[in-house]
């Protein structure tokens, strides 16, 4: 059986991509942000996941404003970066689990979560900058990924609680899958941040510090924050933070944080981190282990 091992959230703030892309890390600005996922690349090359679901939106990238999915599954077997008006990142292709994203498109469909299926699909910095915080700048992407795209560009957006059930359908989806996959799942966007209009540069740290700890203690408060409050307290662009419940929706109730990493600002952005495992992660890890030794002691036995 395939199963969910752990979720992480991250902002995906283009400035990021651009600081790799020109190789400006080293510089203290970005230091100060970067350093903050030493120890979630560390943890991602131990976890080592089978595929990658990452929760993330499209900036008018793929879809433009012609057509705006609510929720836009990638069923694709890649996606290549988006031409955001500078060329595509120089990034990897990002290979896709067509096996298994038709399995979630199906079982969440009969759940009456309609997604749009995408079998091509452009992805932008919303996924890309993601995949680079927790995975570096590898040659090939160490793992499969599937997009899943939430429209927080246009208005209505999902709401917080629709999102929260929307993981919760998907984690029922993984689950009856029949590889024995081990999944990671990213939320992406975020924290609170607004780039327009007179309130432009709008951080709310307060606001932020409390969503990373309700993400934690109490994230069926979180599922019942009106898009109006988002907007309030974390700017226009705060409602990226719904992407994140998709992510705590898909985990189980009671989870560990393992991490967390909160800076401000990156380019227009409060840059909020969390890493949190199923707790089942660990038994399974230790009762693999332990088939591991076993399978060894009968080889040496033969
Ligand atoms: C910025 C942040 C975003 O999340 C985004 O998608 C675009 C711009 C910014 O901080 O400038
Ligand atoms: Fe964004």
């Amino acid at each position: 059986m395939a199963r969910i091992v752990a979720g992480i959230a991250c902002s995906h703030v283009p400035a990021i991509g651009a600081a790799i892309d020109n190789k400006r890390t080293g510089e203290p600005y970005w230091t100060r942000v970067f350093s903050g996922f030493e120890k979630s690349k560390e943890w991602m090359a131990k976890t080592r996941p089978d595929v990658v679901i990452c929760v993330y939106n499209d900036h008018a990238s793929a879809f433009s404003v012609d057509v705006i999915p609510t929720f836009a599954l990638g069923c694709a077997a890649e996606f290549p970066p988006a031409d955001e008006g500078w060329g595509p990142r120089p990034v990897p292709v990002v290979k896709g689990h067509p096996e298994l994203a038709s399995h979630i498109a199906q079982s969440v469909i009969l759940d009456e979560f309609d997604l749009t299926i995408c079998n091509k699909m452009e992805v932008d910095h919303g996924l890309t900058v993601p995949l680079n915080l927790m995975f570096g700048s590898p040659r090939e992407w160490p793992c499969p990924v599937i997009p899943l795209a939430v429209n927080v560009v246009q208005y209505p957006p999902p709401t917080s609680h629709r999102c929260f059930m929307l993981g919760r359908a998907i984690r029922k989806a993984v689950e009856s899958y029949p590889g024995d996959l081990r999944v990671v799942v990213f939320g992406t966007g975020g924290m609170s941040h607004q780039i327009s209009g007179p309130r432009a540069g709008l951080i709310n740290s307060k606001f932020d510090k409390a969503f990373l700890d309700n993400l934690t203690k109490d994230p069926q408060k979180l599922a019942r924050i009106p898009h109006v409050e988002f907007m309030r307290e974390a700017g226009a662009e705060g409602i990226e933070m719904v992407m994140w419940l998709v992510m705590r929706g898909a985990l189980d109730t009671r989870i560990d944080e393992v991490y967390r990493f909160y800076t401000v600002p990156a380019s227009n952005t409060a840059v909020g981190h969390i890493i949190l495992e199923n707790r089942a992660k660990k038994a399974a890890g230790k009762v693999k282990r332990a088939a591991a030794r076993a399978g060894s002691a009968v080889r040496r036995s033969n």
